[in-house]
């Protein structure tokens, strides 16, 4: 398992590599919310996703006990834009496997990395067995999406900055893929606010292994797919939710739409469907907060085509 301790120790390693991303805290009428909305921006981090905090801490752990040839990775884009990034940061050869279901925009940018990219698969899940493969044949150091402890203590560091930033939360909606980002800023906060799962009704993950009483697989498909689009929740994730009794809220498409042109008409903050899935829950009533209730809401991705949000 993961603990405090985990996250703090992540905090150090990789302080000074990724981004200290701002708080901002909209009032209720912004988004027509009932309480004010505090906005974590982790999408404002290197490469656009909170992705760079597990990938620095898996890669910078695993070379301070021995020599790491090269890594590799599967994603359906986000995990594989932030271990291309820190892999060129720490002079590591890096190779990606991604689905065909990858956005073009992350395709573009994780070449510009440096790193050796194979599209294979229609989801996420293909890349990850391709990758597996690969790594049996080369003895590359994996650095898995969110089911490794060094990975979720990693995205646990957004936690931790944001009970820094804004330690009164009662409350914090955090949308799901794999379920690394939702385990890590669980094991942060460590009951010092509730934190609520948040998921597309089209990738239900987490709600059906909560239901299920243990990871099982879903049909993958919709606007989020190509980062929140895991086929099952990891064992970790499910662990630390189940554990920490964690409920989880699921969203339609429209909703996450809706929340993204939002963020844009209200901030101009272009986020990605996925980045846009825990400010859904929000907008579109799915959760529902007391009054005076202080909700924050992680905005984890950018990695978006910004031209549909924009009316002419
Ligand atoms: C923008 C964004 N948000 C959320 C997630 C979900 O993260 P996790 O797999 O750790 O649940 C991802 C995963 O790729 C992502 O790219």
């Amino acid at each position: 398992m993961v603990s405090v301790r985990d996250v703090e120790e992540a905090g150090r390693r990789i302080a000074g590599r990724v981004r200290h991303t701002p708080v901002a805290t909209v009032e209720a009428a912004a988004f027509g919310t009932p309480v004010p909305v505090t906005l974590k921006l982790e999408l404002f981090q290197h490469t656009g996703s909170f992705k760079v905090r597990g990938a620095f801490n898996r890669m910078l752990a695993a070379a301070a006990r021995a020599e790491v040839p090269r890594v590799v990775a599967a994603s359906g884009g986000n995990h594989g834009l932030a271990v291309a990034y820190a892999a060129r940061a720490l002079g590591m050869p890096a190779e990606v496997f991604v689905p065909e279901t990858i956005a073009p925009v992350k395709v573009t940018k994780l070449r510009t990395f440096g790193a050796a990219v194979t599209v294979t698969g229609r989801y996420y899940a293909d890349a990850y067995e391709a990758s597996a493969r690969r790594a049996a044949e080369t003895g590359a150091l994996v650095v898995h999406a969110y089911d490794h402890p060094e990975v979720v203590a990693g995205q646990g560091t957004v936690g931790q900055e944001l009970a820094d930033q804004a330690p009164d939360l009662d409350t914090v909606l955090v949308a799901v893929g794999g379920g690394g980002l939702l385990a890590g800023i669980v094991t942060a906060l460590d009951g010092r606010a509730r934190v609520v799962a948040v998921e597309p009704d089209r990738v239900p993950t987490l709600h059906r292994a909560l239901a299920a009483g243990g990871p099982v697989e879903v049909e993958v498909g919709g606007l989020t797919a190509d980062s929140l689009g895991a086929r099952r929740i990891g064992e970790l994730a499910y662990r630390v939710a189940a554990g920490a009794r964690v409920r989880s809220l699921l969203v339609t498409e429209d909703a996450v739409v809706a929340a993204r042109q939002r963020l844009w008409d209200e901030l101009h903050v272009a986020a990605e469907h996925g980045g846009a899935a825990a400010l859904a829950a929000l907008t579109s009533g799915a959760y529902r907060p007391a009054a005076g209730e202080r909700v924050g809401v992680v905005v984890c991705g950018s990695n978006t085509d910004p031209a549909d949000l924009i009316r002419r």
